[in-house]
C-alpha cells in the first residue's frame, strides 16, 4: 500500500493505523516522491492526499490507472481537505474507488481499506481466470478432446509463448499445417509474417531459389533480383511443409542457414544476416529417412527440438462427431443451407471408415453430404459409398481405440443379441453376465427391436468382406 501525504505527522498516523491492521505500507512525503514508488513498486492500493505542495492529486490518480505491465491496476482512495468535496467527485469520476476527508477517521480508514482489498482480490481472481481461459482457448481452430489430442495440445501449450523450432509429424490431413499456423499465432512472433513453403512441390534448383532468394543473372531466366522466403519471413516463421522430401544438398544449405542465422542468395557473395522461426512438417518417417541416407541425421536433430506428433483420425475416433459437427456446421454455412444435422445412422458408418485422408477427408466427405442431401438431417444414404463399404478395418481393437468403453459396450451387446436371434439367455451367458444385467442393459442403450446393420460391429464387416 502506497501513502502520499506531504502533511508528514498525519502521514504517519494513517500508515501506523494501517500497518496495525497487517498491511504493508510505504509513506511518501511529496507528490514526486509518491509517483516514483508508484512505477517502482506497483502497490495495490494508493491513498493519497488530493492536494499535495508539489502535485495535484488528481496525476496519481490518473497514473494509477494508467499503469500497466505485471501488476494489476493499483485501486486509488483520495483525501481531501475538509470543504473539497467537488475535488472527490472528479476523483471518483476518474477511476478512485473512494474518498475519505480530512481529518481521517481511522476505524472509516480501515473500513475502507478492506472494502479496497476486497475490490483487488476480486480483480486478481479474474486476472488468474482470464489467463486459464487464454491458455484453453490459445488455440480455438483445433477440435480435439481425446487423450491422444489432449496431448498434443499439451505441447503446444507448453511452446505457446517461446520461439523454439518444432518439428510436426502426422499423416497426410492431420492437421500439420494448422498447428504450424496456430504456433504462429500463439508465439512472440505474432505480428510478423508466417511464410509456408512447401519443398515437395519444387525441383531443387528452384526450392534453393525460393528458399534464398537469387541475384539477377544467377541462372537462365532470373531476369531479375528476387528475396528468398527466408527474407520474406524476417521477424516472423518460416514453415518448411514435407521437409522431409527436401533433397540431400538442399538440406545441406539449410542446416547451414539454421546454424549461422545467415544466408546467400543463389548467384551472390555475400551473406544476409536473417531471425526466422523454423516450424517443418512432414508426413514422412524421418527416423526411417535418416536410417536410409536419405535425410540429414543433424539437420534432423536440428529440427526436433520439439515434436508434435498428430494422430491419424482413426486413432482418435471420439473425436469425430465434433469435428463432423464442425464441419457441417462450415459447409452449411458456406452453401447456404443452415440447419442441417447428422443421424445417427450416418455418424455410425463415419466411425467405421479408416479415413485414410484423415480430417481434410471427413471435412469434404462432410461437405459433399450437405451438398448432395435435401433433408434437413443427413442419413446413412448421403455418405459416399466408397466410405460405406472400404471401411472395415483389419484389426477390431484397433478400431475400438478411440471410442468409449459405454459405446463399445453397446455394439457389443447388440450384436450379440443379433448372432444369438434375440435369445437373451443365451446372449448373456455368451457375454458372460447375468440376464437381470443384460436387461438393464438392453433397457440402458434402448436397444429393444432386431438390431439394425448400420451398427454393426466394425470388425464383422471386416471379416466378411
Ligand atoms: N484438429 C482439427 N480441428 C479442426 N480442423 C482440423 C483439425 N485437424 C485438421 N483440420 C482441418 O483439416 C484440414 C487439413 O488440415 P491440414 O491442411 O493442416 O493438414 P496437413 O496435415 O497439413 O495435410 P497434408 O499432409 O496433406 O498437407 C484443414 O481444413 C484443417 O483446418
Ligand atoms: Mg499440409
Amino acid at each position: 500500500m502506497l501513502v502520499i501525504e506531504d502533511d508528514v505527522e498525519h502521514a504517519r498516523v494513517v500508515g501506523e493505523a494501517l500497518e496495525r491492521s497487517g498491511h504493508r505500507v510505504t509513506l511518501a512525503t511529496t507528490g514526486a516522491q509518491g509517483l516514483s514508488r508508484l512505477e517502482a513498486d506497483g502497490p495495490d492500493l494508493v491513498l493519497t492526499d488530493l492536494r499535495l505542495a508539489d502535485l495535484d492529486g488528481m496525476e496519481v490518480v490518473r497514473r494509477c490507472k494508467a499503469l500497466r505491465g505485471d501488476h494489476a491496476t493499483p485501486q486509488c482512495v483520495v483525501v481531501t481537505g475538509f470543504g473539497t468535496v467537488q475535488g472527490a467527485v472528479v476523483a471518483m469520476q476518474a477511476g478512485a474507488l473512494h474518498f475519505l476527508q480530512k481529518p481521517v477517521d481511522l476505524p472509516i480508514l480501515r473500513q475502507t481499506v478492506v472494502a479496497a482489498a476486497e475490490r483487488i482480490a476480486l480483480e486478481r481472481d479474474n486476472r488468474a481466470l482470464r489467463t486459464t481461459l487464454d491458455k484453453t482457448f490459445a488455440f480455438p481452430g483445433i477440435l480435439g478432446q481425446t487423450p491422444a489430442m489432449q496431448r498434443v495440445l499439451d505441447v503446444l501449450h507448453q511452446v505457446a509463448d517461446t520461439d523454439a523450432t518444432v518439428l510436426v509429424l502426422g499423416e497426410s490431413g492431420t492437421g500439420k499445417e494448422l498447428v504450424a499456423q496456430a504456433l504462429h499465432r500463439a508465439g512472440p512472433r505474432r505480428t510478423r509474417p508466417f511464410v509456408p513453403l512447401n519443398c515437395a512441390a519444387l525441383a531443387e534448383g528452384v526450392l534453393e531459389s525460393e528458399l534464398f532468394g537469387h541475384e539477377r543473372g544467377a541462372f537462365t531466366g532470373a531476369v531479375a533480383r528476387r528475396k528468398g522466403r527466408f527474407e520474406a519471413a524476417d521477424g516472423g516463421t518460416l514453415f518448411l511443409d514435407e521437409v522431409g522430401d527436401m533433397p540431400l544438398s538442399s538440406q545441406a544449405k539449410l542446416l547451414r542457414a539454421l546454424e549461422s542465422g545467415e544466408i546467400v542468395r543463389v548467384g551472390a557473395n555475400d551473406p544476409i544476416r536473417v531471425n526466422v522461426r523454423l516450424i517443418a512438417a512432414t508426413n514422412r518417417d524421418l527416423a526411417a529417412a535418416v536410417r536410409d541416407g536419405r535425410f540429414r541425421e543433424d539437420l534432423y536433430f536440428r529440427l526436433r527440438v520439439v515434436t508434435v506428433d498428430l494422430p491419424p483420425l482413426r486413432e482418435r475416433l471420439g473425436d469425430l462427431p465434433m469435428l463432423a459437427e464442425h464441419f457441417l456446421a462450415m459447409a452449411a454455412d458456406r452453401h447456404g443451407r443452415p440447419g442441417k444435422s447428422i443421424s445417427r445412422e450416418a455418424l455410425d458408418l463415419l466411425m467405421r471408415y479408416r479415413w485414410p485422408g484423415n480430417v481434410r477427408e471427413l471435412r469434404n466427405v462432410v461437405e459433399a453430404m450437405v451438398l448432395l442431401s435435401r433433408d434437413p438431417v443427413l442419413g446413412p444414404d448421403t455418405v459416399p459409398v466408397y466410405a460405406r463399404e472400404a471401411g472395415a478395418p483389419p484389426d477390431p481393437l484397433k478400431s475400438l481405440s478411440g471410442r468409449s468403453l459405454d459405446e463399445v459396450e453397446r455394439i457389443l451387446v447388440e450384436n450379440t443379441l443379433r448372432d444369438v436371434g434375440g435369445n437373451r439367455e443365451r446372449a448373456a451367458s455368451l457375454l458372460g453376465i447375468s440376464e437381470r444385467t443384460l436387461y438393464r442393459k438392453i433397457r440402458e442403450y434402448g436397444l429393444s427391436g432386431p438390431a439394425s446393420t448400420e451398427s454393426d460391429l466394425p470388425a464383422r464387416e471386416g471379416r466378411e468382406t
